[in-house]
């Protein structure tokens, strides 16, 4: 590997961004971070400092703005990967905001394919979704299962994507988008994790946040699912997973022989956890209260999704190394660290 290889990445102050730029650094690359802090806040870009000793360079603005793109491939230096996690990603503010959604997930993605075409930069990993599926016929799920009609309109953005993408590598890309499950927990030393912006929609930083005293109750949405005990079914990965797997998807693009490539993976554990059965786990491996009740379903929720990672486990030669009880005690970590909580 070559240690001088810098590497962009949009989003690289957010949730999944920030734990990529800590396993980019301790694989001895330059991560290059963009960044508009619209979702994202600069603690995270503390914390990956502090985790790797370095400090790392900064580009603050918006993927949309081709012009400003552009001056940061130029200033930057040679970039070698492009890693795009750059988008929003609520699902309940996409069926508010259907409109922000397209143009930002769908404008900043063309943007920065014409901008790597004009400097001549061809490898992209992008950040996509289990949301793609819908609810699939068959679970676990592979790559190979056809997309179902998307249940929102950030579940269309990925779909629109990654359409995007399999019509434009062949014009000199070589991409691959990677489908994220349910990405949970934090960094373990407690320096990274997820920062939700008002109240949490996901349930992991709702459960700590609950734990935290912050909300007062956690609602389970639905008990009447088609399920073993009712509740809906997830693949809930480590989020250091996930973002090593951006570090094999990154060299498999670089060993790769020819000009044009299109790649998809899953990037999930393979168990399926339900809703009650992960609030049991919480409650276990951290000795907290947790009050929860039971609500009724939440429009737009598949009722059980996991992953078939046969293909990543394969061809990238990555697995997940944390178990669910790391993931949730790391995520329950950051949340005493980030609330001066001494529980
Ligand atoms: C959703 C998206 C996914 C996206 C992710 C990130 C869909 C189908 N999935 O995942 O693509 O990448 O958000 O934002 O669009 N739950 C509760 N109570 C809560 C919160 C959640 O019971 O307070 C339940 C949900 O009903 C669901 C499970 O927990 O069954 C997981 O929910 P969540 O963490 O929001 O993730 P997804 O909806 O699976």
């Amino acid at each position: 590997m070559d240690s001088t290889k810098k590497i962009l990445v949009t989003g690289g102050a957010g949730y999944i961004g920030s734990h990529t730029v800590v396993e980019l650094i301790n694989a001895g690359y330059e991560p290059v971070i963009v960044d508009n802090f619209s979702r994202s806040d600069k603690t995270l870009t503390e914390g990956i400092e502090k985790i790797t000793g370095q400090r790392v360079k900064l580009f603050e603005g918006d993927c949309c703005d081709k012009t400003f793109l552009a001056q940061v491939f130029k200033s930057a230096g040679p970039i070698s990967s492009v890693l795009h996690f750059a988008a929003y990603k609520s699902v309940g503010e996409s069926v508010e905001k259907p409109l922000d959604y397209y143009r930002n997930n769908l404008g900043s993605l063309v943007t920065l394919l014409e901008v790597m075409q004009e400097y001549k930069v061809h490898d992209l990993i992008f950040s996509s979704s289990c949301t793609v599926y819908g609810q699939p016929d068959q679970i676990p799920v592979n790559e190979s299962a056809p997309f179902k009609r998307a249940e929102s309109p950030y579940g269309a953005t990925k779909q629109v994507c990654e359409r995007i993408l399999e019509d434009a590598y062949s014009t000199g890309f070589r991409i691959v988008s990677l489908r994220y499950f349910n990405p949970v927990g934090a960094h373990p030393t407690a320096l990274l994790g997820e920062l939700p912006i008002g109240t949490p929609n996901n349930l992991v930083p709702y459960i700590t946040q609950t734990a935290a005293g912050i909300r007062e109750k956690l609602t389970v949405f639905g008990s009447d699912y088609d399920t073993p005990d009712g509740s809906c079914i997830r693949d809930f990965i480590h989020v250091v997973d996930v973002a090593k797997a951006h570090v094999k998807a990154m060299e498999f693009l670089s060993s790769g022989s020819g000009s044009n490539m299109f790649e998809v993976f899953n990037l999930g554990t393979g168990i399926g956890v339900s809703v009650l059965q992960l609030i049991d786990k919480f409650i276990k491996v951290t000795g907290v209260k947790l009050p929860f009740v039971i609500g009724a379903r939440r429009s737009g929720d598949v009722e059980k999704v996991y992953a078939d990672p046969a293909k990543v486990n394969d061809q990238l030669k990555w697995k997940t190394v944390y178990s669910l009880e790391d993931s949730l005690l790391h995520a329950w970590q950051w949340e005493k660290k980030i609330r001066n909580l001494v529980v």
